[in-house]
């Protein structure tokens, strides 16, 4: 029998209670599913991509304890998360008889997450569900906390449920097989933590970036932990993103517009949302909240883990249009996720002007 998975964090919420437990060889580690509800029926929720390499894996470590495990492949891409796929899971579900106990297993990035978590949430009214992660994005950012969501052509997540997990499994040797572009990403989530949340953190970082880039396994465990210690603490303050909780979208109503502006999976998400920092820092100090020094330096480490700095060309009003569709948008307002020092952010409106000034210093001509 394999020793207790060695680090886990814990997420608090009026909702639910639940350890993320973070080590290699988790997929296979007895400890890693024991203690889950148990029913007659296990589902799990992949696509291609990811369900060739460890479906297998994940079927066999849970068929000791559920009647039946079976898998159901979602077409691999953000231009799939969409009520077309979401379809696909209920048709598995209803076909095989599942029922209120049936568990759901969501294994891939948070594209697979976001939709095993949604249909989690809204099968027969919701049933249990478990995140996998296999991306480092999903590991340090969206199989934490809850939010589940397809994106509708006119804005990105914009259907969807807070919905815990009753556990999240991040098993670190998936990370091996992850494409160079795809670990990039999951950097950008990982980098976002430091300007709004704690300047230490992204001290080491900078420090430890050749490290994480190579995927040094010490530094990814400490990165993915740290990360996933911070979400816990503000979703554990606020689950439903009654406030505290927007600062995680901190490049996000930037980077939100690049991807439905551009098309579903042009850029990655984790791309726009690294762009979308580049943006929202310049506003900051555009708003006269931060040095341009500062700006600079987040632009160099986001530049440095491979990630885009320079917006794509898209006219003004455009821009303008695809914001307005953000979650965090008010009364037609656009709200931004800005930083009041560095460590430290807070939703705050900006004038149009402003906000084009910043896109044009910072993009791609039109
Ligand atoms: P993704 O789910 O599309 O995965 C990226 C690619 O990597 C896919 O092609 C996938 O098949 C492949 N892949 C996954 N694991 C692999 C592995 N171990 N080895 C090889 N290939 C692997 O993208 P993502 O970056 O993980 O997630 C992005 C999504 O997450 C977006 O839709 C975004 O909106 C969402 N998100 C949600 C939250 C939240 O709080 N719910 C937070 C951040 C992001
Ligand atoms: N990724 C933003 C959130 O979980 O709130």
């Amino acid at each position: 029998m394999n020793a207790a998975p060695t680090s886990a964090v814990t997420v608090s919420t009026p909702h639910g209670r639940y350890d993320i437990q973070i080590d290699g060889a988790l997929l296979s580690s007895p400890a890693a599913w024991a203690g889950l509800p148990r029913a007659a029926q296990a589902v799990i929720v992949t696509n291609p991509t990811v369900d060739v390499l460890y479906g297998p894996a994940l079927e066999q470590a849970l068929a000791p304890h559920y009647g039946q495990v079976s898998r159901v492949r979602l077409p691999d891409g953000e231009q799939y998360k969409n009520w077309t796929s979401l379809e696909l899971v209920f048709d598995h579900l209803l076909a095989r008889g599942c029922d209120r106990q049936t568990v759901l297993f969501a294994l891939g990035g948070g594209v697979v997450g976001d939709m095993a978590g949604f249909a989690a949430a809204t099968f027969m009214r919701g049933v249990p569900f478990v995140q996998v992660p296999t991306t480092l994005l999903a590991q340090v950012d969206s199989s934490v906390g809850g939010k589940t969501a397809i994106n509708h052509p006119l804005g990105k997540n914009m259907i969807g449920a807070f919905y815990q997990p009753e556990r999240v499994v991040c098993d670190l040797d998936t990370l091996d097989t992850l494409p160079e572009r795809e670990l990039a990403a999951g950097l950008a989530e990982i980098i976002k933590y430091g300007p709004i949340a704690d300047m230490a953190f992204f001290d080491w970082i900078e420090a430890h970036l050749p490290a994480l880039r190579r995927r040094d396994r010490a530094a990814l465990a400490h990165a993915v932990r740290r990360a996933c210690e911070i979400k816990a603490e503000v979703v554990g303050q606020d689950e439903r993103e009654h406030g505290l909780r927007a600062i995680l979208n901190f490049g996000h109503t930037f980077g939100h517009a690049i991807e439905t502006g551009l098309g579903y999976g042009q850029w990655l998400h984790g791309e726009a949302v690294a762009c979308g920092m580049v943006l929202a820092a310049a506003l900051s100090a555009e708003l006269g909240l931060v040095s341009a020094d500062f700006t600079q330096r987040l632009t160099r480490l986001i530049e440095s883990a491979g990630l885009p700095v320079v917006a794509p060309a898209m006219d003004g009003a455009r821009w303008l249009e695809l914001m307005r569709v953000d979650k965090k948008a008010q009364g037609g307002e656009i709200r931004f996720i800005v930083l009041e020092a560095p460590g430290r952010a807070a939703l705050r409106t900006a004038p149009d002007a402003t906000v084009l000034r910043v896109i044009s210093r910072h993009g791609a001509r039109a």
